[in-house]
């Protein structure tokens, strides 16, 4: 990481009063969360994510999505946050910053974080397939590849709280992060490949309003163009760097 974008980093967020962060895939990278491929070996080997991650599949073979998920909560609960999720938790107790995240693991939350959104659900938010009521999450990793999914007390099943392929985003979630996009000074970009809307939009409403973008992801993306400042490095390391150096800066 050269010092420059950092320093230029340091000067916009010494100003800032709100400061809301949009994390993505690359934020967990560097904690070995388990990708599709991770999850594809033994006997899940012979299923395609593509179509277990759909509604359809859920009315098909609900058992099968149950279990699928069920492996994917065990093998998330294997890693551990990393020093990026770390140093967003320690910085957030001395500013505003106010997390969105695409991710539906629960790494910011066991770093320390709270008030995070989940812009595309939880793995770990459960809810009825019929009449929404919230529901914990099981992990316990299955045995084969069919669990049949809790009942609800209304009589309809317990279902993964994820975004699936052709589903709508959560409603107050999303409306949670255009407003904390449209409210901060500063707007950090975190592992994310701004592909996939509308979570990629985000960067694009807070500068409309006015806010400084700083990308962090060791790749160029498709937002880099409309970033002010790029750091070309990854979570677990630009962000304990750029959060020491805010804190050393408001020492001097
Ligand atoms: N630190 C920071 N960034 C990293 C790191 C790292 N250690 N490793 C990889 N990256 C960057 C990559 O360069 C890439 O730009 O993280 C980005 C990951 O991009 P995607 O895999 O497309 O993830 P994301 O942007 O979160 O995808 C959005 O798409 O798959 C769906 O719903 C899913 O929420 C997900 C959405």
């Amino acid at each position: 990481m050269s010092s420059e974008p950092i320093s230029a980093a340091i000067d916009a967020l010494r100003t800032a009063n709100t400061i809301t962060v949009l994390t993505g895939a690359g934020m967990s990278a560097e904690s070995g969360v388990p990708t599709f491929r991770d999850v594809q070996t033994g006997l899940w080997a012979k299923y395609n994510p593509m179509t277990l991650a759909t509604p359809e599949a859920w009315e098909d073979d609900p058992a099968l999505v149950w279990a699928w998920y069920q492996r994917r909560r065990a093998m998330l609960a294997a890693v551990e946050p990393n020093a990026g999720h770390q140093a967003l938790a320690t910085w957030a107790r001395t500013a505003d910053v106010r997390l969105v995240t695409q991710n539906v693991d629960d790494l910011h939350e066991r770093a320390g974080s709270s008030d995070v959104v989940h812009v595309h659900g939880s793995l770990f938010a459960c809810r009825c397939d019929t009449c929404g009521r919230e529901h914990d999450a099981e992990v316990s990793d299955p045995e084969g590849d069919r669990v049949l999914p809790p009942e609800c007390e209304c009589g309809g099943l317990v279902r993964p709280g994820v975004v699936w392929f052709g589903e709508m985003l959560p409603q107050n979630a999303f409306a949670e992060a255009t407003a904390r996009s449209e409210a901060c000074d500063v707007f950090i970009l975190v592992g994310t490949s701004g592909v996939v809307y509308p979570a990629a939009g985000l960067p694009h409403i807070a500068r409309g309003a006015g806010a400084t973008i700083i990308e962090i992801n060791p790749d160029e993306t498709d937002l880099s163009d409309a970033c002010d400042i790029t750091l070309r490095s990854t979570a677990a390391v630009a962000l304990p760097a750029m959060v020491d150096a805010l804190a050393s800066s408001h020492d001097t």
